[in-house]
């Protein structure tokens, strides 16, 4: 156990950069929507679920995770989901948060995306006010579905693009290259939407370069194996494009055998923009201070190196320049005494 002399800092105030919304659905809730939905999940009862949360790689997480969407119905369980969310990541120090949400995995089941997007907005309306955290949605498409399917859902979302500030892609990297998807890309970005891309977490290296490339994509999601090209880092380096990196994803989807080996201290001594995220925190073991919490015991990062990954989050964020020097100041004015240190 840690003791603490000097006064005691909550949590650094930061952005989210890298969430699912359908990844924070947690087993209470799953349970308590399927019931009100009168939905049968074929588990006993939410502990016999969190049992099932044990995965050897990213698709048998998604297997897990497009079958829970099914308890998902109702603008009122979207708008359910965000606050559960939102207020879980306010105590946790977000301040904003850009969020995903997967379209096709609806859809696919009947679910509208109108639906969809009327209730996050239903929950994301009032989010500053509740919970003082501002918010951003990014419409992810599913990589492992046809191209067409994904036109076909930028242009569903054609009346919602008020609501949506970017667009990403998502679901089974391997085999899934960045390049299948330049044409919604260019129509996202004719439509004025920012955009990013997952590249890097089970693909290789030259999916982040073809996303860059390719598709135009301003941040890149993962992104931990640049680490295997040098002359990938050296660009990423150079044009300072932000990484959002999910420890403990990482390690539940076996793509780093343990925390004490993950590559971010490797990354941040490389000079990249990286910041840190919890992708789907209900499946993952931990929020997004849980996993700062994680860096500094397993990897030993310092209050400096945390408080330059907070700050990361908030250059990395697609808010307007005002949001944006207000964040940092808040996170300059935050604790001038670190946490476990004595006031002098
Ligand atoms: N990777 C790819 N697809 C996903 C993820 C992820 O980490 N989380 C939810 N969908
Ligand atoms: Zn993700």
């Amino acid at each position: 156990m840690r003791h603490t002399t000097g006064p005691i800092a909550g949590p650094l105030p930061k952005a989210e950069l890298h969430l699912h919304i359908e990844g924070t659905l947690e087993p209470e809730l799953a349970f308590a929507l399927a019931e009100r939905n009168r939905i049968d999940l074929p588990y006993a009862g939410p502990e016999e679920l969190r049992a099932a949360y044990a995965f050897s790689d990213l698709q048998s997480f998604l297997d897990l995770y497009y079958q829970l969407t099914a308890v998902l119905q109702t603008e009122q369980d979207f708008a359910d989901l965000a606050d559960a969310y939102l207020e879980r990541a306010a105590a946790q120090g977000v301040r904003h948060a850009e969020i995903f949400f997967d379209p096709q995995a609806h859809t696919a089941r009947g679910v509208d995306i109108g639906t969809v997007v009327r209730g996050l907005a239903r929950s994301l309306d009032h989010s500053e006010e509740r919970f003082g955290v501002s918010t951003g949605l990014i419409l992810s498409f599913l990589r492992d579905l046809p191209a067409e399917d994904a036109l076909k859902t930028l242009a569903d979302a054609g009346p919602y693009l008020d609501r949506i500030s970017a667009v990403g892609l998502d679901s089974a990297e391997v085999g899934h290259p960045p390049a299948k998807f330049a044409e919604v890309y260019a129509a996202a970005r004719a439509a004025g939407l920012r955009l990013v891309a997952h590249a890097g977490e089970e693909g290789p290296p030259g999916y982040i370069t073809e996303a860059l490339d390719v598709l135009g994509v301003e941040r890149i999601d993962h992104g931990i194996r640049c680490m295997e090209d040098p002359q990938l880092v050296a660009r990423l380096v150079a044009e300072q494009i932000p990484l959002t990196v999910c420890p403990f994803s990482n390690v539940r989807l076996r793509c780093v055998d343990r925390l004490e080996e993950h590559p971010l201290p490797a990354m941040l001594e490389a000079g990249l923009l990286v910041t840190v995220n919890s992708d789907d925190p209900s499946y993952f073991g931990g929020y997004v201070e849980d996993n700062f919490r994680g860096l500094r015991e397993a990897l030993g990062l310092t209050d400096e190196q945390l408080r330059l990954l907070a700050r990361n989050s908030f250059l990395a964020s697609f808010v307007d320049d005002a949001r944006r020097a207000e964040l940092l100041a808040e996170l300059d004015a935050h604790a001038l005494v670190p946490a476990g240190r004595p006031e002098v």
